[in-house]
């Protein structure tokens, strides 16, 4: 049984439950290779105006999904797809609410709430940009009124973004996305590229994980290398016995590197350059936790959270795109944290520098799409790991409940999310900060 079973199960677990009025954990479905991506039909409606129907139902039942836009009353559901696109004021908005309110009891366990918009920024009326700016807060209560596993996300398309949607549908769809709950994900125009082969999207992409010996980073690699990428994993040579452990289980290369050296990003350039001509993926994960509260922070302790998690991750990002050893069409998935976006006591040089991450992105992703590549961040809320193991018992058991599916996240859930976001066609997801937290009430 995993920890975090085992905690639900306890005393403890139930009476924090119940004390707070907290959500049940349920058994998530996850994805599996040899499950189908959904365990029973798909019903999409739309209001409308909408013309995302026939795409949704083309690349659903392209991905093996039976796929409907009839409701017989009776069935019941693994994902309820509104295509909100068309909907131009707030009376347009009661076809979501018929849709929704008709069906939402029949949510299979695990199920998936998913609603397509119109980017409420680019809507140049009032009575536009409010009713699409409305599917936020309906999307975020269902997310918080789903049980089961259940989870509600949103994606807003940009005109001319409608058929850069095929990865975010499978992925929000399916049990990839167990822990990705109460989103908000905008979606750009962009070159789509069709990979060769649907079943390893990645295949021959070279993939660089940095701290990729244990942890969040060990698992970002495999689910890569599953994927078809070849993984470069990256740790610190302290750690070189588990990184090679970890690189050979997934026929991955080792590289011993500590990314904060002065000379480590021109290393790291001429080593993908010397050996692969390039690199197709970056994903910073490499982290430390230094925790002191601020009066008692030494500056060492702020200097080396910032170094590692922050500073690294732009001096890398600079050197390999000086040196053009990043690719074209190339995607950079960074490791940020639910204590970047709503602080943590004890965190100030941790959440400092996750929040930095996030402001990185928003100014890299710009710089990207001008070569078809991508710069994004997944911010995990509580993920079992080493890392969160040795936190103080009582703020990891409140860490594993404090969110709409009452229970931790596992490091597949945040790798799902990075391949992804790794994916060749998910070009059209650029500058997101996608929160795989469970729908953490922290910073929500
Ligand atoms: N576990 C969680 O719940 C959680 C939540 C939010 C964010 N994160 C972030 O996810 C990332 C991974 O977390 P984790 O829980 O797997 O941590 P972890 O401590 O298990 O793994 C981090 C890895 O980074 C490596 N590393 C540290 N400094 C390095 C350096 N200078 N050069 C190269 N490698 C270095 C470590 O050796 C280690 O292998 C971190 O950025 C962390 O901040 C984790």
């Amino acid at each position: 049984m995993a920890l975090a079973e085992k905690f639900i199960d306890s005393p403890v677990g139930r009476r924090v439950t119940k004390t707070f009025g907290l959500a049940e954990a349920a058994p998530l479905r996850r994805w599996h290779p040899d499950e189908p991506l959904l365990d029973g039909p798909v019903l999409v409606g739309h209001a409308e105006g909408g013309r995302m129907v026939p795409f949704v139902t083309d690349v659903m039942t392209a991905a093996g999904a039976e796929v409907t836009s009839v409701d017989d009353g009776e069935n019941r559901y693994a994902a309820l797809v509104f295509d909100a696109t068309g909907v131009q004021d707030v009376r347009g908005l009661t076809t979501l609410f018929t849709f929704y309110h008709e069906t939402i009891r029949r949510l299979r366990p695990s199920g998936r709430v998913l609603v397509l918009g119109r980017t409420p920024e680019q809507c140049t009326d009032p009575a536009s940009a409010a009713a699409q700016r409305a599917l936020d807060g309906f999307v975020r209560s269902v997310a918080k009124e789903a049980r089961a596993g259940a989870t509600a996300n949103l994606a807003y398309l940009a005109p001319g973004a409608e058929d850069t949607a095929a990865t975010t549908l499978r992925f929000f769809l399916s049990g990839r996305s167990a822990y990705v709950d109460g989103q908000v994900v905008r979606l750009t125009p962009a070159k789509v590229l069709e990979p060769r082969h649907a079943g390893r999207p990645l295949g021959s992409r070279v993939a660089l994980v940095t701290g990729a010996a244990r942890g969040l980073g060990a698992a970002i690699a495999a689910n890569l290398a599953r994927a078809g990428a070849l993984p470069v994993c990256l740790d610190v040579p302290a750690q070189g016995e588990r990184l090679t452990a970890a690189a050979n289980e997934i026929d991955g290369v080792a590289l011993q590197l500590d990314i904060t050296a002065k000379d480590a990003p021109q290393r790291l350039a001429r080593y993908l350059r010397e050996r692969y001509g390039g690199v197709d993926v970056v994903v910073h994960n490499a982290g430390i936790t230094r925790d002191k509260l601020l009066a008692n922070m030494t500056p060492g302790l702020w200097q080396s959270v910032l170094d590692v998690n922050l500073d690294a991750q732009l001096r890398i990002n600079a050197a390999l795109l000086d040196t053009g050893v990043l690719r074209s069409f190339a995607r950079v998935v960074c490791v940020s944290s639910q204590s970047g976006i709503a602080g943590n006591r004890g965190q100030t040089n941790y959440a400092a520098s996750k929040a930095g991450i996030i402001g990185m992105v928003g100014a890299l992703a710009p710089v990207l799409a001008e070569r078809g590549s991508t710069a994004n961040a997944v911010a995990p809320g509580f993920i079992e790991t080493e890392m969160t193991a040795e936190m103080p018992t009582a703020m990891r058991e409140m860490g594993r409940r404090i969110n709409s599916l009452g229970q931790g996240g596992l490091p597949v859930d945040v790798a799902e999310t990075v391949t992804w976001l790794a994916h060749p066609g998910s070009g059209g997801v650029n500058g997101q900060i996608v929160r795989v937290c469970g729908q953490s009430m922290l910073g929500a």
